[in-house]
């Protein structure tokens, strides 16, 4: 089975928790409570678990998702999509193969966030002429 991790920084900590009552088999990366932390450290810990588990999934949530994408796509073997719609979403999964999600908890609500998450997580990577294009990105 596909593993699946999350992380946040302070700002996403409550999304996060959203998140993970619905997801029960989701692997919580921390932080542990909303105590103020540094999104980079985080972004850097679920990046290096995501590249290490082939065709595994990661979620990342910050105020805006912005920090967490920019550190995240600076990763080896990683792939991030910042969406704050279903499909943005949808399309980085069918056409850039993402295997990161960034949103931002300051941005979007616990209800949106879910949806895009539950589409992210169930959207194929379409392959075909993407795939070329995919592996340009290293
Ligand atoms: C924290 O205040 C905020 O800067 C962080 O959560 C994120 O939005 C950075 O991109």
């Amino acid at each position: 089975m596909k593993k699946i991790f999350i992380a946040s920084d302070h700002a996403g900590y409550n999304l996060k928790n959203s998140v993970i009552s619905k997801l029960k088999k989701i692997i919580d990366l921390g932080p542990k409570s909303s105590d103020s932390v540094d999104y980079p450290d985080f972004a850097k810990k679920l990046s290096k678990k995501v590249a290490a588990n082939k065709g595994s999934f990661g979620i990342l949530i910050c105020g805006t998702g912005v920090g967490m994408s920019m550190v995240a796509n600076k990763q080896r073997g990683i792939r991030a999509v910042l969406a704050h719609n279903e499909y943005v979403g949808v399309m980085g999964r069918k056409h850039n193969d993402a295997n990161v999600l960034c949103m931002g908890a300051r941005v979007i609500g616990p209800s949106l966030g879910l949806e895009i998450v539950k589409w992210f997580l169930s959207t194929e990577f379409e392959g075909g002429r993407h795939e070329r294009r995919v592996e340009m990105f290293e």
